[in-house]
């Protein structure tokens, strides 16, 4: 079993890598080849087996090239975790052409990319799992963050979208949703004491009154890839500490 995880080389990617790492083979994709590398090499030191190669989700001849670059055994795969992501903080009447561009491509261009390239294998063998990394944002609305609320509800929706397709040809495809992890893509464009005092003002908001760990959302995709989910498909899954509740 190969399972190939973008945004592998960081946060929730990383985690998931390790974690899956247990029981099955990973592939950690990532645009930073370094910090892809990085994982893999932790993984392998653990006796365990893991790949890394570089990509650009947003570039359907990246994504391609990826799929070349890797040794015949890792292009078996089976799993396929869509979780590279980028977060472009501008308000809608604001944000750059560029800055939509970029966080469009990423998300909801590079999940449709990545399992083009991926699911005629799983479809051929009438056997695969997709988890879609959405977030809380795919159903709330949040100041600030148009364009990366409008990729995580694409997200999600093409996450319905693939499951009513693929179901009944014996791929599952669900999203997880996650709510404020602890991560790089959090602090990302603030300096470190932004982000502190930004995080101290939504802190309390949230009722577990923490922000998640990287690896709490390893453990929720683990079972959405897993047999144990094996009735589940079309979902979107949320380990947010309470956050949103419907
Ligand atoms: P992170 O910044 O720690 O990791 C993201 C990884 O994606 C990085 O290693 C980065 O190099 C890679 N990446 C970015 N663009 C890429 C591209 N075009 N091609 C290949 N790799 C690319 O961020 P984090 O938090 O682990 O994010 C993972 C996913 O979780 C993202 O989709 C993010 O939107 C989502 N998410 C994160 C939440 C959080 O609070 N941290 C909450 C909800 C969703």
């Amino acid at each position: 079993m190969t399972i190939l995880i973008t945004g592998g080389g960081s946060g929730i990617g990383a985690a998931t890598a390790r974690r899956l790492s247990q029981w099955s083979a990973v592939v950690v994709a990532d645009r930073n080849k370094a910090a892809a590398d990085e994982v893999a090499r932790e993984i392998i030191a653990d006796g365990r087996k893991a790949f890394a190669v570089e990509v650009d989700v947003s570039s359907s001849a990246s994504v391609k090239a990826m799929l070349e670059h890797l040794p015949a055994e890792a292009r078996q795969i089976q799993g396929l975790f869509n979780n590279a992501g980028i977060n472009v903080r501008q308000r809608i009447d604001e944000i750059t052409e560029d800055g939509w561009d970029a966080v469009i491509a990423t998300h909801v261009k590079g999940v449709l990319l990545v399992s083009q390239a991926v699911l005629p294998q799983m479809l051929a063998r009438g056997r695969g799992v997709v988890v879609n990394t959405a977030s809380d944002y795919a159903v709330i609305g949040v100041p600030g963050l148009a364009a990366y609320c409008a990729a995580k509800t694409a997200i999600y929706s093409m996450t319905k979208a693939m499951a009513v397709e693929f179901t009944a040809k014996g791929v599952r495809v669900n999203a997880v949703g996650p709510g404020p992890i602890d991560t790089p893509l959090l602090r990302a464009g603030r300096s470190p004491e932004e982000g502190a005092a930004r995080l101290d003002l939504h802190r309390p908001k949230i009722p577990m009154k923490r922000l998640g760990r990287p690896e709490e959302v390893a453990a929720v995709v683990d079972f959405l890839m897993s047999d144990r989910s094996s009735y589940i498909a079309g979902q979107l899954l949320q380990p947010n500490g309470g956050l949103v509740v419907w």
